[in-house]
């Protein structure tokens, strides 16, 4: 039961596997996207039974950027009343653990959408970059912060000054992707991988993220400090029982909050 016209959305067990589909514009990023991958994922998101979110593109092109068509007879006023792009905030709010598996192109927004997930797999035909620059704009959906604090700013300063693109051996040496797939093996793998995350307790997996991600946000000692206040907080939740339980008896665990 698919309701939308731009994605598709699956479920593989506890997965969620969502996938841009509008192939003949390589996945690029119009509001009617950005508005079925947020609603998507945010129903996801409150379903219990969905234990992370794959979000993956064709074999050509995650998604070559934001609409350019779209965008192109906007002015600074369309702009802003509609608060262009700020909706996609929504899908780095989400609790669930998201995924992206890129193969082919992940430029300006695609990049940016990449960069908005969890845990970010490339395949080695993926190809990073925010060539906003040669439009005559900037990264609107983040671009300039988060590839900035993926890949530091030699690298970043680079890419958005000159809209140079990275294959996905530099965007791995560079840190901005976790590993590099070969791109037949690449959705397996991260189903794969979302199967390994959706399978430990949901809340610790959710804690565990925003532990993470606090550090993007805030000075090491008080991120150290949220991490401590959270670490002593798991202790009350049944799966710390269950997780130790079972390293101590030698079997697996069978965490209750999944
Ligand atoms: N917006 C709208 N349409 C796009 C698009 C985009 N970002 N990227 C590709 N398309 C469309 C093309 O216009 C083309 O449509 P038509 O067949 O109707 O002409 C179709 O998708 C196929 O694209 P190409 O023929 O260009 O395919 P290619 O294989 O020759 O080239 C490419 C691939 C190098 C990725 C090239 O399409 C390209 O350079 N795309 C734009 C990349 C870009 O600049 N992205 C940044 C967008 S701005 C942005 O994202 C702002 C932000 O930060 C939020």
């Amino acid at each position: 039961t698919n309701t939308y016209e731009t994605i598709l959305v699956e479920r593989k067990g506890r997965v969620a596997l969502v996938t841009l589909n509008r192939p003949k514009a390589l996945n690029a990023l119009n509001l009617q996207v950005m508005n079925e991958v947020v609603e998507a994922t945010e129903a996801l998101d409150r379903d219990p039974d969905v234990g992370c979110i794959v979000l993956t593109g064709s074999a050509k092109a995650f998604a070559a950027g934001a609409d350019i068509k779209e965008m192109q007879p906007q002015g600074y006023m369309d702009m802003y009343l509609n608060d262009w792009f700020t909706a996609w905030d929504r899908l780095g709010a989400l609790r669930t653990p998201t995924l992206a598996a890129v193969s082919g192109y992940a430029l300006g927004g695609g990049c940016e959408l990449a960069m908005l997930c969890d845990i970010l797999l490339a395949s080695d035909t993926a190809v990073f970059g925010q060539p906003e620059i040669k439009l005559g704009v900037i990264p609107g959906i983040g671009g300039s912060q988060r590839l900035t604090r993926a890949v530091g700013k030699a690298k970043a300063m680079e890419l958005c000054l000159t809209g140079r693109t990275m294959d996905a051996a530099e965007a791995e040496r560079a840190g901005l992707v976790s590993r590099i797939v070969p791109a037949d093996e690449l959705l397996a793998e991260a189903l794969s991988v979302a199967e390994t995350v959706a399978g430990m307790s949901a809340p610790v997996a959710m804690m565990a993220k925003e532990a993470v991600n606090r550090a993007f946000e805030t000075t090491l000692a008080e991120g150290v400090r949220f991490e401590r206040r959270v670490f002593h907080a798991v202790f009350a939740v049944a799966d710390q029982k269950e997780g130790m339980a079972a390293f101590v008896e030698k079997r697996k665990p069978d965490f209750r909050h999944r």
